[in-house]
């Protein structure tokens, strides 16, 4: 299939216009009524994820529609290039091969075996997370490690900060994350830490990214005010693919963790960009990790589209996006140890799919990748659900949840259910005015104060959204949930022509912010644009 114009043009798509209007009338409410076993019809689970998108505005002819849409634009071809290692990353001349980090098998990149690579890195990450863990690694002067500060930005920190964050427990040292080229959180951070018992993980692809290195620098610094030059060796190492740049930094190659180009930043927390997650909970739980993904890489690769988690999501998105023309797409766990999972998933999708133009270079038709955004539930319903349910804009919702928790709050946990469940379930059906009026005048309301009070508490419904449930928040179950949706982005991107794995869209800002870091500093004679060389000014002054 050629550009998105071209996909526009298909039957296909004429046929989901159609079914667009046909639906236009239809609401969720009477979606249920006509087939009460709609639930049942539309669920689908996968590697411990659980899918319902019966609240989805959809019925099985536009599935069966979506479906042949997504054979027009020769998804299962395109998914059988990713999974053989071509270079599908095609402006950067990479693969895009991030499943081969959690393969137990041996992986084939651009014609080029890497499973032993992978596997020998791996080892040596969970080697080192284990000896930090039990305290076999230690510090210049002897001192166990209480303390290990993951720097990195983008892809080198979103995917470990919230992975850390979901399933630390009290074992190993206590995990930090430094991302902001603010200096105030590192400044703040060092004011707590003991350098004896430090030690610092230098996360970046490039090893050039300004915020990674000044932030590096300053801890280098300080610890080398504290401790001396030498015990650099004790405190620091190193995740790259650039062992020049690690070496010179001062990072001996011994202490370096590579990984390779075909991993792009938002999928790396598999490599050993991931180092921080090991030695958060150990290597067992790691490989945990990487085992749940590689299921749902199994399911992916090899399921029919009809029964493809990851293809179901993505049409699904792509349906809300283009024929019910919604805006942005909202995340919601359920768990507040998910709370930096939207983070993470608006790098993967917006970083991967925020193009305006398709692989061949031609602009984009229409606008592709929604804005991604969302915050844990309950929080979130006190802060914008309101919108959710009354705005006049829908926006789907993916509610994320698992069924079990194994704090002692047992009875909070059922109240946090009953509050995923509840959401989905008010913004598909909604409240109509018959149901207000009945419900105000139980309370003793009448008269014009009852009919003025109804349009305020009337819900529409037909609110769209997926609720993906997993057992319990275990590394396995985490590990397929996160495969989902990179997988997910992956099936956007065909279908938007979009080349998923570059992200040229962020080097005009770094460029810029260097000549004015230069002028700022007096250093640059760079002809800066009239706001900016007054807001410059302003900031001086
Ligand atoms: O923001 C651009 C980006 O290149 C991301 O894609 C990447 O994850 C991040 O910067 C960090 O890059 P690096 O790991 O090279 O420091």
């Amino acid at each position: 299939m050629g550009s998105d114009r071209g996909l526009q043009d298909s039957p296909e798509w004429q046929r989901l216009q159609a079914h667009q209007q046909r639906l236009a009338g239809i609401n969720l409410r009477q979606h249920f009524a006509r087939d009460p076993q709609r639930a049942e019809h539309m669920q689908l689970e996968a590697a411990g994820v659980f899918l319902d998108y019966s609240k989805q505005c959809i019925d099985a002819q536009v599935m069966k529609d979506l479906l042949a849409l997504a054979e027009r634009a020769d998804l299962l071809p395109w998914i059988q290039r990713l999974f053989a290692g071509d270079a599908v990353n095609h402006t950067e001349g990479r693969a895009a091969m991030h499943m081969a980090l959690r393969a137990n098998a041996d992986v084939m990149v651009q014609g080029v075996s890497v499973g032993a690579e992978v596997q020998e890195v791996l080892k040596r990450c969970c080697g080192f997370a284990d000896q930090l863990r039990s305290g076999d690694w230690s510090g210049h002067d002897g001192a166990a490690i209480r303390d290990v500060v993951n720097i990195g930005i983008g892809g080198s920190d979103l995917g470990p900060r919230m992975v850390v964050r979901a399933l630390r427990d009290r074992s190993g040292p206590e995990m930090h994350f430094i991302a902001n080229v603010d200096g105030a959180p590192l400044a703040e951070l060092l004011e707590q830490l003991d350098p004896k018992q430090t030690l610092f993980i230098i996360t970046s692809k490039t090893f050039t990214t300004q915020e990674t290195m000044a932030n590096a620098q300053a801890a280098r610094a300080w610890l080398v005010e504290a401790l001396g030059e030498t015990a650099v060796a004790r405190h620091f190492v190193a995740v790259s693919t650039n062992q020049a740049a690690v070496e010179s930094f001062g990072i001996d190659a011994n202490n370096m963790f590579g990984f390779w180009p075909w991993v792009g930043g938002r999928y790396s927390l598999w490599s050993a960009v991931g180092l921080s997650i090991a030695v958060a909970i150990g290597s067992v739980r790691f490989r945990e990790l990487l085992a749940g993904a590689a299921e749902m890489d199994a399911h992916f690769s090899i399921a029919p589209l009809s029964d493809n988690l990851p293809v179901l999501m993505g049409l699904l998105a792509f349906w809300n996006r283009h024929f019910l023309r919604m805006p942005t797409q909202v995340v919601a766990p359920y768990a507040q140890a998910l709370e930096f999972f939207p983070a993470w998933l608006q790098q993967l999708e917006m970083e991967s799919n925020g193009k305006g133009v398709d692989r061949e270079g031609r602009p984009l038709a229409m606008p592709a990748t929604p804005a991604i955004w969302g915050d844990c539930g309950t929080n979130a319903q006190h802060a914008f659900f309101q919108m959710l349910h009354q705005g006049l804009e829908r926006h789907p919702v993916d509610f994320v949840l698992p069924s079990h928790s194994d704090h002692p709050l047992q009875s909070q946990h059922q109240m946090l259910i009953a509050n995923c469940l509840a959401q989905s379930a008010a913004l598909a059906f909604g409240k109509n005015a018959e149901v207000v009026r009945a419900e105000l005048r139980a309370k003793g309301m009448s008269g014009e104060a009852l009919e003025q009070a109804i349009p305020h508490r009337c819900f529409s419904g037909n609110r769209p959204s997926n609720t993906l449930l997993i057992a319990s928040l275990t590394p396995k179950h985490l590990g397929a949930l996160l495969a989902l949706y990179e997988h997910r982005t992956f099936v956007l991107s065909v279908l938007w022509q979009i080349n998923a794995f570059d992200q040229w869209g962020v080097e005009l800002g770094k460029q810029l912010a260097g000549d004015v870091l230069d002028s700022l500093r007096g250093q640059g004679a760079v002809d800066l644009d009239p706001s900016t060389r007054s807001l410059l000014a302003r900031v001086r002054a």
